[in-house]
């Protein structure tokens, strides 16, 4: 165990930050998605650290953040397609899977010993400030434990962290409150491998049609394994009302049973993925029997939301 440290952000604080991650420990960090769990990407010692302190199971590739798009052509191929996608989509909550550079100095223990590899440029002031700051990418998932719930504050990240992690900046709740799309250009088909908020809607006019990646796609991707993102709790979708013993999630005006609570009362889906998360613990509670939650339109996020939400529902392993 070591010393968990939650750090608001000042000039100092955010300079110990990068002092940290530069000595290979551990920092979470705010993201407009969500919280990541930061280590040294160049460092095989401190992305090990990351996948134990998730208790992650290591074949799985993680993302590389950098401050801006040179420093992310510096580690990838980017053709003319991925750099217009990058052009337009970032800084922003979307990582992008491209072939590796030859000289990538991204830890092969990071990228899986894909030859591919995963990027993102967050566009939260603070992550970006503190990529500045280090100098070098940093590989974060969400700063939860394997298989949970991600954080969207720093006292979920505390609750699932605590003792594994040397600093959590705290930088207030996340605005998008889901992890990043992740698009694959690394091959001909440009392919959703997990939905989020930049959506397919809104990357076809510059890539054409994008495809989503089924369940039997063939990289091995967290977000793809059938449980994930769950809540102690069962979790039953599409549900009209709780049943007996059941909490009730809903989306729209809500008026019961007792402790019932909403994703959005004005029905809105950027409202809903916000919150998503943070409802789901909050109603994780003991003395109830599961959590049931209203059904959510497939439409823009909800896309991103209905796939969170099947993952929380899946059979557990
Ligand atoms: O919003 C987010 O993306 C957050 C914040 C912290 O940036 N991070 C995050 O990381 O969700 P993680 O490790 O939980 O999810 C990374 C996703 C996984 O689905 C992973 O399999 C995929 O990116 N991925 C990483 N490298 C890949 C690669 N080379 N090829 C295909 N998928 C890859
Ligand atoms: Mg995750």
């Amino acid at each position: 165990m070591i010393e968990t440290r939650v750090l608001n952000p000042t000039d100092a604080t955010l300079y110990e930050a990068a002092a940290t991650l530069a000595a290979g420990e551990l920092v979470a960090f705010p993201t407009e998605t969500v919280y990541g769990l930061g280590g040294d990407a160049t460092s095989d010692r401190a992305v090990a650290k990351i996948f134990e302190a998730k208790a992650r199971p290591s074949f799985n590739p993680l993302i590389s953040h950098v401050p801006d798009l040179d420093a992310a052509f510096t580690l990838g191929n980017f053709n003319k397609r991925a750099r217009a996608v990058a052009e337009t989509f970032w800084p922003g909550p979307m990582t992008l899977v491209v072939q590796r550079r030859e000289n990538c100095p991204i830890s092969l223990l990071a990228s899986a010993g894909l030859d591919t590899i995963a990027i993102r440029v967050p566009a939260h002031p603070l992550a970006a400030e503190l990529l500045r700051t280090v100098g070098r990418p940093i590989a974060a998932p969400s700063a939860n434990p394997s298989g949970r719930v991600s954080p969207t504050t720093a006292e979920h990240v505390l609750a699932g962290l605590a003792g594994k992690v040397s600093i959590i900046l705290d930088g207030g709740p996340c605005s998008v409150g889901l992890e990043s799309t992740v698009l694959d250009l690394s091959g001909e088909a440009p392919t959703i491998l997990r939905p989020g908020a930049v959506t397919a809607e809104m990357l076809e006019p510059l890539l054409g049609s994008v495809a989503a990646a089924g369940a039997s796609a063939k990289i091995a991707a967290p977000g793809m394994l059938e449980s994930h993102y769950a809540p102690a709790l069962p979790v039953r979708l599409n549900a009209e009302t709780a049943e007996e013993g059941e909490l009730f999630l809903g989306f729209g005006e809500v008026s019961g049973p007792d402790g019932a609570e909403t994703l959005s009362a004005a029905g809105d889906l950027t409202e809903a993925a916000a919150r998503l998360f943070s409802l789901l613990r909050a109603l994780d509670r003991p003395g109830a029997i599961g959590i049931a939650v209203a059904p959510i339109p497939e439409t823009g996020l909800g896309v991103a939301i209905n796939d969170r939400l099947r993952r929380a529902a899946a059979p557990r392993a």
